[in-house]
C-alpha cells in the first residue's frame, strides 16, 4: 500500500449515525432512467447495482421520488408509497451484500418534473416561474397545504428507506430540483413565510431536514442522513455563495451526518464570476467542515485526484461517471493494479459494465459527457 492509496482506504465514521465504512469513496447518486413504469425496480437495475457493491464505503442510489409529482425522469424509482418498500429492499440488500454501506437518494423534481411522467401534466414549485432552457413548463405554484404535504412525504420515504433496510437517507437539495427551487431567488417569488428574505428561502429546506431527521429518529437501528446542495446557480437572480455558506451554517446546526456538495468540477472556481477561482467545496469546508463532514465530487477520476482532495481536508470524495466506467476502482487500488483502472468507457463493454440499456444509450449519446475509448 503506498501513501496515496493509504488514504483511500482508512475508515471514516459518521458522527451523528456513528456509522463506520471503510474507505473514504461514496458511490456519488446516478439515477439509472431503468427503473419500472411504476417506480419499481428489475433485474437489470439490480446487476447494475450489484456490479457495484464494492466500489465505495458509501453507496448512493438513484434519486427516488417521494411524491408522484415529483417524478421527474422517465425510468425513476419511487420511495412515494408503502407498495415500493419490497423493491427497495432489493436495491438495498443488493448494495449491501459486501458490507458496504447503502444511503437512498430522496427527491422531487418540481419544475424540472418531466410532464408527460406526471399523472395531470403539470409540474409544480414554489412560484409559477419556468426553468431557463429550451422548452422548460411553467410550474404550478404550490398552495400552502402542498408544501406542508410534500415536506411530509420527504418524512414519510424516510420511513420506508428504514423499513426497506438502507443505512440512510440522503436529501436531494441539489442540482435545481424542488428543495434548489425554494431556496433560489430565481424560482422563488412568494411572499409568505416560504419566500422572500433570504431566511425565508431557508424555511423548506430546513423543514424537509428537520421532517427527514424525525423519521430518522425512530429507526431501530443507527440510521444516516445527508444533504446535497448545489453552491451557486449561473441565472440572475440565483443562488450565490453568500446565500449558500447561510445555509450550510444553518444545516450545520442539524444532526445531519454529512454534506454532500454537487459540483461538475471539484476544482472549478465560481460559475458566477469567473474570476473567482477558489473551489466552492473548499469555501463551504472552511465555513461548517469542522461541524459536519464534507463529500467532494467532480470530474475526479484517478486515485491520485482522490489523494489531492483529500489532502484539503475533505475526508470523503464521491465518484459517479468514473464508478460506471470502472465498478473495479476500489479493488484495483486495495490490490494495488491502479494502473488499470479504466478512466474511458468502451463501446463494447456494456454487457461487462451490467449497464442497462436506458442509461447507456444516454451514456453513449452524449460525448462531451463521458469519455469514449476511440
Ligand atoms: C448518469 C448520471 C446520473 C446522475 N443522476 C444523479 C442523481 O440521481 N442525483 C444526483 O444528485 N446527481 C446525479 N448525477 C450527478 C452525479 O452524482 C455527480 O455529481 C456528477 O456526475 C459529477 O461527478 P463525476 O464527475 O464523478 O461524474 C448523475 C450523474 C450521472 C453521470
Amino acid at each position: 500500500m503506498n501513501s496515496s492509496t493509504k488514504n483511500i482506504l482508512s475508515p471514516f465514521t459518521f458522527p451523528v449515525s456513528g456509522i463506520e465504512i471503510t474507505s473514504r469513496i461514496v458511490m456519488a447518486p446516478m439515477t439509472t432512467y431503468s427503473g419500472n413504469d411504476d417506480g419499481t425496480t428489475n433485474d437489470a437495475e439490480i446487476e447494475y447495482y450489484r456490479e457495484r457493491n464494492q466500489t465505495a464505503g458509501l453507496l448512493l442510489t438513484a434519486c427516488a421520488y417521494v411524491t408522484k409529482q415529483g417524478k421527474a425522469f422517465h425510468g425513476q424509482i419511487g420511495v412515494d408509497t408503502d407498495v415500493m418498500i419490497p423493491s427497495l429492499q432489493r436495491i438495498a440488500t443488493t448494495l449491501k451484500e459486501n458490507g458496504n454501506k447503502a444511503v437512498l437518494q430522496i427527491h422531487h423534481g418540481g419544475r424540472m418534473s418531466a410532464p408527460e411522467e406526471l399523472a395531470d401534466g403539470q409540474s409544480i414549485s414554489a412560484s409559477a416561474v419556468a426553468a431557463e432552457r429550451e422548452d422548460a413548463q411553467v410550474p404550478r405554484e404550490m398552495t400552502s397545504t402542498e408544501i406542508e404535504e410534500t415536506i411530509a412525504a420527504y418524512g414519510e420515504a424516510t420511513r420506508r428507506a428504514i423499513a426497506a433496510g438502507f443505512d440512510g437517507v440522503e436529501i436531494h437539495g441539489a442540482n435545481t430540483y424542488l428543495i434548489q427551487q425554494f431556496f433560489s431567488p430565481h424560482s422563488n417569488l412568494r411572499t409568505d413565510k416560504w419566500g422572500g428574505s433570504l431566511q425565508n428561502r431557508m424555511n423548506f429546506p430546513l423543514a424537509v431536514t428537520d421532517a427527514v431527521l424525525k423519521a430518522a429518529a425512530l429507526a431501530p437501528r443507527p440510521f444516516l442522513v445527508g444533504y446535497r446542495i448545489s453552491p451557486e446557480e449561473a441565472e440572475n437572480p440565483g443562488i450565490t455563495i453568500k446565500d449558500t455558506l447561510q445555509l450550510v451554517e444553518a444545516l450545520a446546526m442539524k444532526k445531519l451526518d454529512y454534506l454532500h456538495v454537487s459540483v461538475m468540477d471539484f476544482w472549478g472556481g465560481s460559475i458566477r464570476d469567473t474570476t473567482d477561482a477558489t473551489p466552492r467545496t473548499q469555501l463551504i469546508a472552511a465555513q461548517v467542515g469542522a461541524k459536519l463532514p464534507v463529500i467532494g465530487v467532480g470530474n475526479i477520476h484517478t486515485p491520485e485526484e482522490v489523494t489531492r482532495v483529500l489532502h484539503t481536508g475533505i475526508p470523503l470524495v464521491a465518484m459517479a461517471r468514473e464508478l460506471l466506467m470502472d465498478p473495479k476502482w476500489l479493488i484495483k487500488v486495495e490490490n494495488n493494479t491502479t494502473d488499470q483502472i479504466k478512466t474511458e468507457l468502451d463501446l463494447n463493454d456494456q454487457s461487462a459494465l451490467k449497464i442497462p440499456d436506458p442509461l447507456w444509450e444516454r451514456l453513449i449519446s452524449n460525448g462531451d459527457w463521458m469519455p469514449i475509448k476511440k
